[in-house]
């Protein structure tokens, strides 16, 4: 059976909620659901005809449930420093037993073969990906590179008093709006042909300072 519903989890925060409203250019809003561990902060979208489902990716029999019927799901990688690796286990493990048949995971962009390792970050997203693959599932990865409004972490807040660290010389990135990234999101969200799929969602151009 082909669902054609549409979950996005972590539509409550900011890339979530730009790529609902992106997705609603192009797909009616009875296709959209969005998972909310508040259905206050979900508000504005019900009342334009989106269902909320209430859940937690703590909490796996509220997946389970929020899941029932979905065909796809966008799983925005979860808040660093939090147990991803039990969270997006249970997002995409529930996903699974629920008859989710695709999952669109989130990542951070890094080099093949790095060794790079962002505690709590560039980990739980290898295991998330090599989880989403193994589970049977159709799945998409997206590869994001830093957002532009986070550049400051980067360039540090006194980079007048002492200097620009990273990226530097021959080391560059590619940096893209939450926005940007949001709309290539829901354009892969409502067109057909992503499955088993890997993405780099890059800028146009590599920068370094
Ligand atoms: N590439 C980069 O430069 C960069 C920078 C920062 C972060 N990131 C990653 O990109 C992701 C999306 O960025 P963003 O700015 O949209 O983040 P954000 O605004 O913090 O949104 C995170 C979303 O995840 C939801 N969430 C967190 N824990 C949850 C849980 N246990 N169960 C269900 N939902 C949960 C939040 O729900 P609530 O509204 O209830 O909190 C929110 O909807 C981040 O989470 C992080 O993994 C990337």
């Amino acid at each position: 059976m082909n669902k054609s519903k549409i979950l996005i989890a972590g539509a409550t925060g900011q890339i979530g909620r730009k790529t609902v409203e992106h997705l609603l250019k192009t797909i009616p809003a009875n296709r959209i659901v969005v998972l909310a561990r508040d259905a206050a902060k979900a508000e504005n979208f019900a009342t334009r005809g989106i269902e909320v489902r209430v859940g937690d990716y703590f909490d796996y029999g509220s997946l389970l449930k929020a899941y029932e019927g979905i065909g796809k799901v966008l799983l925005i990688g979860s808040h660093g420093f939090t147990d991803r690796f039990t969270q997006h286990y249970n997002a995409i493990t529930a996903a699974r037993q629920a008859g989710v048949e695709h999952v669109i995971y989130t990542s951070i962009m890094r080099k093949e073969g790095s060794g790079l390792i962002f505690p709590e970050i560039t980990e739980s997203d290898v295991f998330s990906e090599q989880t989403l693959k193994a589970s049977g599932l159709a799945y998409t990865i997206l590869f994001h590179p830093p957002f532009s409004e986070v550049l400051q972490f980067y360039y540090g807040f006194t980079p007048y008093e002492k200097g620009i660290l990273l990226p530097e010389g021959s080391g560059k990135m590619s940096p893209v709006t939450r926005d940007e990234l949001a709309e290539a999101q829901a354009v892969i969200l409502a067109t057909p042909g992503h499955e088993n799929k890997t993405y780099l969602l890059s800028g146009s151009e590599a920068i370094s300072f």
